[in-house]
């Protein structure tokens, strides 16, 4: 009895897991619909993955609060976004690459961000 018991207490809570992930997985999807359309969000975005694919342990960004030293300071107008996709898709000398590894349309994301925040900057 203890063992039916068991079982019946397991179903329920597995069930309400299952609704839960298809409920997230449908939510996120919602998330990054809408994040493509906000500028502001992609912003925030941006910064996250700035500092997630750890380009500020490495670079300073003011705009991200960043202040790595290894590669040159990214508070840079000069730098073009044709350079920074160049740089995070095929890295150079210390810098690695990470083309393969961060989807083409967020490393565009993350150059749009470094030079909009040069702009802000300046
Ligand atoms: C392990 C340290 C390291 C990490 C992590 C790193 N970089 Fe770099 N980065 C460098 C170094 C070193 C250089 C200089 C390479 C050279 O010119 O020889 C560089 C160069 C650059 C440049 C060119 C700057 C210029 O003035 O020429 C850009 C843009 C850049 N990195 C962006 C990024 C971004 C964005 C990320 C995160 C996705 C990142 N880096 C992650 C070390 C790093």
């Amino acid at each position: 009895m203890t063992k039916a018991a068991s079982k019946r207490k397991f179903l329920t809570p597995a069930l309400a897991a299952v609704a839960l992930v298809g409920g997230l997985a449908a939510g996120s999807a919602g998330f990054s619909r809408a994040n493509a359309e906000d500028p502001a969000v992609n912003t925030d975005a941006a910064r996250e993955m700035f500092h997630s694919w750890s380009c500020s342990a490495c670079h300073a960004l003011a705009d991200a609060d960043a202040s790595g030293g290894v590669g040159p300071t990214l508070d840079n107008p000069k730098l073009t976004r044709e350079l920074v996709i160049d740089r995070i898709s095929n890295g150079q000398g210390a810098m690695p690459s990470f083309g393969g590894q961060i989807p083409d349309e967020e490393i565009a994301l993350l150059a749009d961000y470094i030079v909009s925040a040069n702009k802000t900057a300046e």
